[in-house]
């Protein structure tokens, strides 16, 4: 198959990336994905079932960006197959998603990591950031808690209990 772009850093087929991967010579260890999620009815957004069994037997690590409805469903399904759940990092957005009918408007996607074979035999390099700034948690921890803190707690259940009509 002919790249639709190639340069020196980047070489991009357009494709069904079913049909695309078994006719590329690669062999990548990691892959980074950002499949359709299944959540809207935009007509590409619907999940190409069998796309994680095309990806070569070479990849190790896979990285799949998603919301947590989809990976349970998909994982569900056994559309993750030999690809066991490590743990996950979160995007977080300016804008929430303009899903319909949801109880909160999410500000924040997951990238889960997957990993085939044993975890020991993986290359691993920890990243580290020092640009973190603090954040300011509201927490309700026992009698001794601010008034305040346990209002807003209080505030944030009373949505959730609306939402589902029993409040
Ligand atoms: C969540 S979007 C990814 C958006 C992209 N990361 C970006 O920031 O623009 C999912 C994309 O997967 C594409 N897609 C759907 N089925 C596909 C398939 N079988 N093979 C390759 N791409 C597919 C859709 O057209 C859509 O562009």
């Amino acid at each position: 198959m002919m790249p639709y772009y190639e340069d020196e850093a980047v070489t991009l087929y357009h494709g069904d990336c079913r049909e695309v991967l078994p006719s590329i010579a690669i062999a990548p260890t990691v892959v980074i994905a950002d499949p359709p999620y299944g959540e809207t009815s935009l007509c590409w957004d619907c999940w190409p079932d069998g796309w994680v069994a095309a990806l070569p037997a070479s990849v190790r690590q896979l990285w799949c960006f998603g919301s947590m409805r989809m990976l349970l469903t998909e994982h569900a399904r056994g559309e993750f197959g030999d690809f066991k759940f490590k743990e996950e990092i979160v995007w977080e957005k300016q804008n929430g998603s303009g899903f319909q009918a949801t109880a909160v408007r999410r500000v924040h996607e997951f990238v889960s990591l997957w990993y085939r074979g044993a975890w020991g035999d993986l290359t691993i390099n920890p990243q580290r950031t020092d640009d973190a700034t603090a954040r300011t948690v509201s927490r309700c921890v026992g009698i001794e808690a601010d008034e305040a803190m346990c209002a807003k707690a209080a505030q944030r259940l009373a949505s959730v209990l609306a939402f589902g009509g029993t409040a």
